[in-house]
C-alpha cells in the first residue's frame, strides 16, 4: 500500500516523509544531510556544521530540498541566523535546556522551530514560549537525556493528548513498526539516532556501526546521571567504570577522547552514544533505503492493523 504524509509536521517542514535523522556532531555531515533531504525526508545538521557557514553551504550545493539544523540552547545566541535564511534553511530544533532567547528572533526571520523537550513539564513550558512544535524524547534513546528518564511509551501520549502541538518522537525507532506505534501515541514525526548511525553515510569508523548493529538492547548504560545530564552509551570497559560513579572533571576528559572513537574506532576512547533500539538494528545501509525501508514498514503495518480489525476493506482471497 503506498504511503502519503499530509500532517502539521510535513506541512510546516515542506517535506514529504517525516523522518528526520537526529543531529550528530561528528557523525553527520553535509553528504549525510543531503542524502536524507534527498530521500523526501528532512536531513537534520548538528550543532557543529550551524556554527560553520561554509558547512550549511556545502549542504546547499549538493540538496536544493528542505533541510533543517539543531541548535543548542544554551548558545543560541551564537546562531547565525542571516545564514540559514540566506541559505533556505527554514527549520530548527532547539535542546539541551530551556526555550532560549534565540527563537523570537528566528521565527521571526521566517524558521520553524521545535523544541526538544522530556517530560510534560518541559513540553508545556516550551507551548507557552510560543515554540511551533516539540520533538519528544524518550529515555532509550542514545546521548544526553531529560534528568526525569520518561520512556517513550508513557511521555508520548503524555504530551500529545495535553499539549496542542506538533509533535516529533525520538527515541527507540528504527524501523515502520516503531514510527506507526508513535503515529498511534499522537506523533506526527519520528528521528532517529542508533538506527543512523549504523548507515552508510554516518562519518565514524567501521567499528563503531559493527558495535551499534552487535549489540543487545541490554548493552546501553546510562552514565552522566550526578552531572544532572544522564548519558546513554555502550556499556564498554571505560564507561562501566562511570556507571552510578560521580564523574566529575573525568567527564570532560571522556569528551575529549571522542574524536579516537569517531576516527580511528577505538570503542574504549570516551564513550559511543548508543541507544537501546540497537539491539533491533541489524546492518549497515544507506540512509535513503532506511527512510525507504521505514516508509515501506509503517505502511505495511498500518493496513495489516486495519485489514486485522475490520476497518479496511479486506482484499478478496484469490
Ligand atoms: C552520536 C549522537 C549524537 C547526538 N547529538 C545530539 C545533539 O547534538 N543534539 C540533540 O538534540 N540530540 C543529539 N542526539 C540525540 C538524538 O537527537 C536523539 O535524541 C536520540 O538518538 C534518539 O534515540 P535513538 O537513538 O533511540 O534513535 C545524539 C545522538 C547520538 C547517537
Amino acid at each position: 500500500m503506498p504511503v502519503t504524509f499530509d500532517n502539521r509536521v510535513t506541512r510546516l517542514l515542506g517535506v514529504d516523509t517525516p523522518i528526520l535523522n537526529a543531529p550528530m556532531g561528528g557523525v553527520v555531515t553535509a553528504p549525510f544531510v543531503a542524502a536524507m533531504a534527498q530521500a523526501g525526508a528532512v536531513g537534520m545538521m548538528p550543532m557543529a556544521m550551524v556554527r560553520d557557514p561554509d558547512q550549511i553551504r556545502a549542504v546547499r550545493q549538493l540538496t536544493q530540498q528542505p533541510v533543517g539544523a539543531n541548535v543548542h540552547a544554551r548558545i543560541a545566541d551564537r546562531v547565525p541566523v542571516d545564514v540559514l535564511v540566506e541559505e533556505g534553511v527554514r527549520f530548527v530544533t532547539t535542546s539541551l535546556g530551556p526555550v532560549p532567547d534565540a527563537v523570537s528572533r528566528m521565527q521571526d526571520a521566517g524558521i520553524t522551530v521545535f523544541h526538544v523537550v522530556t517530560s510534560l513539564e518541559s513540553a508545556r513550558r516550551a507551548l507557552d514560549a510560543g515554540v511551533d512544535g516539540l520533538v519528544v524524547e524518550g529515555a532509550e534513546g542514545a546521548a544526553l537525556r531529560g534528568v526525569e528518564e520518561i520512556p517513550m511509551m508513557v511521555l508520548l501520549p503524555l504530551v500529545t493528548s495535553r499539549v496542542d502541538l506538533p509533535c516529533i518522537a525520538s527515541g527507540g525507532i528504527a524501523d515502520g513498526a516503531a514510527m506507526a506505534a508513535a503515529f498511534a501515541l499522537g506523533a506526527e514525526g519520528v528521528l532517529m539516532g542508533t538506527r543512523m548511525l549504523a548507515s552508510a553515510e554516518a562519518a565514524i569508523h567501521d567499528n563503531y556501526k559493527v558495535a551499534v548493529v552487535s549489540a543487545a538492547s541490554t548493552d546501553t548504560i546510562v552514565i552522566n546521571r550526578n552531572n544532572d545530564a544522564p548519558l546513554r552509551v555502550l556499556r564498554t570497559e571505560t564507561t562501566a567504570q562511570y556507571l552510578d560513579a560521580t564523574i566529575g572533571n573525568a567527564f570532560k576528559e571522556l569528551v575529549a577522547s571522542i574524536p579516537r572513537l569517531y576516527q580511528e574506532g577505538d570503542l574504549e576512547s570516551g564513550f559511543a552514544s548508543v541507544g537501546m533500539v540497537a539491539g533491533h538494528i541489524d546492518g549497515v545501509l544507506p540512509v535513503a533505503e532506511i527512510v525507504r525501508r521505514t516508509v515501506a514498514g509503517f505502511g505495511e503495518v498500518i493496513g495489516r492493523l486495519g485489514r486485522d480489525h475490520g476497518l479496511a476493506p479486506v482484499e478478496p482471497r484469490q
